[in-house]
This record gives structure tokens, C-alpha cells and sequence, in this order.
């Protein structure tokens, strides 16, 4: 199903983002014909290069991620489309030849679609100058601007950000994207949880002891340590991907799946999660960071020694924190969350443990203790819907064993595709369900910001972990003896 004409305008295209994740998607969409044949892609980037050049480069890019190799007809469509446009996002002159370029309406479609694929404190900037030459004004024509995370720092900053685009852009016009919500997995959870109804009635405080959502990381920083040692692990996923997994899991049933529908019923889970007093930083929140180690049987460096990271730092590599949903399904129901880079695996799962039964009947047979049971989800590398039940095993004894109901979904010759193909597709469309409205941003910064700030000026320790390992050997969170991290799908 073909979509509406339209011209993709990317900033930041020489990027790494754009590299690795934007052109691949697009590029996917193209071989999954949801490209309309006049619909173009502006990659605007400072380097002196033109249209040959940028075509080399793309392949390049292809040649690094499309799934099974380039294919030569549909790259050669593809390539038809895109223009390169050297420009200074900085200077005004950038955006006075965009608009000129793009007056020519026979050659890109009027409806515009703004990718800003570049440092968060230019956001604000090329909004107010993609105004100027009336790029976002929607007489005719849908304008929408996607904007990658994180918005804004803490919740004074997004604040501001929102007031200052909020001069320029409806909030209809506005994307505003968690690359998480564009898992195909993630979307499952609500498939999953609102499809079946035999869940609902035990989707709730009677019968779940408590929830961890866990997303760990074997790569370290990498390059980004500029980027990172402002940041840490809270704000880079907890506050974001994490919290986004959490409303899905806890939200009740959304009149509808329509966008706002969805999106009020994810605010009031967010509403709902009990504000972290001062005091109770600690006992609800930890962090740590990555010291040396091995990873695969290779030794690494500790955080410290990474390229760019002050001797000094305490920035968190590894994050923990324990809400609760005050609510009336939730009440009373920890929910665990933590997040890692250095890691000993890679793996981001929701593991939902329930109660026990309300009498051990089979304690004093060789059966023992009965152990609880856990729903467990996994959303990447492995993707699975798992729920452990317990059995008899067969024989003469009384003993039980540990057994799976395995709901998988994908059979061998379906790909996943990567969440940016459909989220780029839904700008196109137009629907903004798996994109987060401002109040959620606010929201998810009002329950961090006091965590954040207390980190901030506590500069004199950070625990540490080894590289390679499931972080540190720190119980503080867990309310009862039988709770501990879940490490395994
Ligand atoms: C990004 C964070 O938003 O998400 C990165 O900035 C993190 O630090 C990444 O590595 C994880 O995303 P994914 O899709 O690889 O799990």
C-alpha cells in the first residue's frame, strides 16, 4: 500500500543515526513499496558534496545494512529519489536555499516531513528558522518535524524546549520519537496483553508479586563519551525507552487504539507512579559504573579509561529504580527497572513474576516449595512470549519441574524489521500512536528529575561493577528475601 507523496528533509544526514538507521529504513520501505514514486529525500549535510557523491555514500550505507544484500532495481528507484543539499544548519542561508529548492513543486512533493537527526540543543533553532521561510506553515499541505530524544535534560529544560517549538509547530505536528515503541516486540505487548482476554483478570495487584523491566548492554560507550558523561544511564534510558516499556505493561485498556486514546491512557500511568521523596532516593534508586573486566573472554576498559571521561567522573553507567504505580490495579506492586551498558549479555526483557499459590499443597511431598510463576517477554535480541508453569514430573514420585508455554510468533522466514521503518512510515500516515505527546515527556522527567538532581550533587562516590557482569551485587531495591534480578528468558 503505497502512501502519500512526500519529501523527507533530513538533517544531520551525514550522521551516524542517519547512516545506520534513517536511510537503511527508508531505503526498506522502498523495497516494501510503501513509497509513493514521486516521494524524494533531501539529505542536508555541511560537507561540499553533491548528488554523486551523496549516491556513493549511500550505497555504502546499504551495502553495510540492507537486509539481504542491495538490491540493484529497487536501489536504482531509490537513488532517484534523493537529493543532497550542503548547507549550514547554523546560518540562515541554509534555510533560505532549502526553501527555494523546494518550491519546485513539480520535482518534491508539498507535503514535508523534517527529520532532526542532530545535537538536541539545535532543536529549538531549526524549528524557529525552518519557520522563517514558511516550511511549517500547513495551508495546503501536512509539515511535521520528527524530533529524536532526548527532549530536553531534565524537566526545566524540556519545558522550555516545548514553549519555544510550541511557537511554531502545533502539537499535531510534532514527532516525537522513543525508537522503542517501534519494536515490534514492544507493540506486541499491548497485542499480547488487550488480545487475550483470559489475561486481564490476573493483570493486576491479587496476582502479580512484582515486575522488572530490564534492558542491558554488552557495548560500552563507544565514541560518544561527550555525549554520555552528561547524560548517564537515567536519562538515557530509564527516563525514556524504560519507563515508555512500563506504561504499556501497566495501562489500562485505551477506548481505542487511536492515538490520543492510547497516549491519555500511558499519561495516567504516569500520573499514577508514586513521587520519589528525597529521602527515599536511596532505598528506590542506585547507580553504578562499569569498572574494567572482559566481555566475551575480551578484557575491556573500565568507564574512566573510555575516550573523553574525566578521571573524576561519576556519571552512571548502570541505573536502578524501583516505582510503584499507585493505582488501583497496581497498588502495593514493586516495579523494578535497571538498565546497563558492559553488561554481561545484551538483552532487554519485561519479567513478570506472580504470587504464590494461596496454599504450598505440595510442601511436604518431595515436590517441596512450589516455585512462582513468571510471564516472561522478551523484546530483543530473542523475542518471545514465555509463561513457566509448574508440572508433575512423570514417575512415581511426587516431584515437580519447571515447564514453558511458548507463544512464538515469528516463523523462520518472516524478518523483523527495525522499528525505524515503521516509525518513519507512520510520520507518512500521519499516526502518532508510537510517538510521545509532550505531557508524557513531562510526566516521565517529573518522576527522574529529583534522582537526577540529587546524582548531580553527589559527586564524591559511584559504586562500580566489572565489565562483563550483570552489574552490582546491591539488594537495597528488593523489598522481600525472594526477590532478586532475573537474568535469564
Ligand atoms: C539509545 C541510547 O536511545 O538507545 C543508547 O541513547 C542505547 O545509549 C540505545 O544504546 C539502545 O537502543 P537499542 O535499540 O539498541 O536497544
Amino acid at each position: 500500500m503505497k502512501t502519500d507523496p512526500c519529501t523527507y528533509v533530513i538533517f544531520g544526514a551525514t550522521g551516524n543515526l542517519a547512516r545506520i538507521k534513517l536511510i537503511p529504513a527508508l531505503y526498506h520501505l522502498d523495497i516494501e513499496n510503501r513509497l509513493d514514486d514521486d516521494t524524494k529525500i533531501i539529505a542536508i549535510g555541511r560537507r561540499p558534496w553533491d548528488n554523486d557523491k551523496w549516491t556513493t555514500e549511500v550505497r555504502d550505507m546499504l551495502e553495510a545494512k540492507a537486509r539481504g544484500g542491495i538490491d540493484e532495481a529497487v536501489f536504482k528507484r531509490f537513488i532517484a529519489r534523493l537529493h543532497y543539499h550542503e548547507g549550514d544548519m547554523q546560518q540562515a542561508e541554509c534555510y533560505g536555499s532549502l526553501a527555494q529548492l523546494l518550491t519546485d513543486s513539480a520535482k518534491f512533493p508539498q507535503n514535508m516531513a523534517f527529520y532532526l537527526a542532530i545535537n538536541p540543543s539545535d532543536f529549538s533553532h531549526v524549528i524557529e528558522h525552518l519557520s522563517e521561510p514558511n516550511l511549517l506553515d500547513e495551508q495546503q499541505w501536512w509539515r511535521r518535524v520528527i524530533i529524536e530524544k532526548p527532549f530536553g535534560t531534565d524537566l526545566e529544560s524540556s519545558r522550555s524546549l516545548q514553549n519555544k517549538i510550541s511557537q511554531y509547530l502545533k502539537e499535531q505536528q510534532i514527532y516525537r520519537i522513543d525508537h522503542y515503541l517501534g519494536k515490534g516486540m514492544v507493540q506486541n505487548v499491548l497485542v499480547f496483553r488487550f488480545a487475550n482476554s483470559m489475561l486481564e483478570p490476573l493483570w493486576n495487584r491479587n496476582y502479580i508479586d512484582h515486575i522488572q523491566i530490564t534492558h542491558s548492554e554488552q557495548l560500552g560507550i563507544g565514541s560518544r563519551g561527550q555525549y554520555y558523561d552528561h547524560t548517564g544511564a537515567m536519562r538515557d534510558m530509564l527516563q525514556s525507552h524504560l519507563l515508555q516499556l512500563l506504561t504499556l505493561v501497566a495501562m489500562e485498556p485505551p477506548v481505542s487504539m487511536e492515538a490520543e486514546d492510547l497516549r491519555d491512557e500511558k499519561v495516567k500511568v504516569l500520573k499514577s507512579i508514586r513521587p520519589i521523596s528525597e529521602e527515599a532516593i536511596h532505598a528506590q534508586a542506585f547507580r553504578a559504573q562499569y569498572a574494567s573486566g572482559e566481555i566475551n573472554g575480551e578484557p575491556v576498559n573500565g568507564y574512566l579509561q573510555e575516550e573523553g571521561i574525566p578521571a573524576n567522573s561519576v556519571t552512571e553507567t548502570y541505573a536502578a529504580m524501583k516505582l510503584y504505580v499507585d493505582n488501583w490495579r497496581w497498588r502495593g506492586v514493586p516495579f523494578y527497572m535497571r538498565t546497563g551498558k558492559r553488561m554481561e549479555k545484551a538483552q532487554s526483557t519485561i519479567s513478570i513474576c506472580f504470587r504464590h499459590a494461596p496454599s504450598q499443597l505440595f510442601a511436604h511431598t518431595q515436590a517441596g516449595k512450589i516455585k512462582q510463576n513468571w510471564l516472561l517477554l522478551g523484546i530483543q535480541p530473542e523475542e518471545c512470549i514465555r509463561m513457566e508453569m509448574t508440572v508433575k514430573e512423570p514417575g512415581l514420585e511426587m516431584r515437580t519441574r519447571v515447564t514453558n508455554l511458548d507463544a512464538s510468533f515469528r516463523n523462520k522466514d518472516e524478518l523483523a524489521a527495525d522499528a525505524y521503518e515503521d516509525l518513519l512510515l507512520d510520520v507518512i500516515e500521519g499516526d502518532r500512536s508510537l510517538f510521545l505527546r509532550y505531557d508524557e515527556v513531562e510526566y516521565a522527567w517529573k518522576i527522574v528529575d529529583p534522582i537526577i538532581n540529587k546524582w548531580s550533587v553527589d559527586r564524591d562516590y559511584i559504586a562500580t561493577y566489572p565489565a562483563g557482569s550483570w552489574g552490582p551485587n546491591e539488594r537495597r531495591l528488593f523489598e522481600k528475601e525472594s526477590q532478586s534480578w532475573r537474568n535469564t528468558l
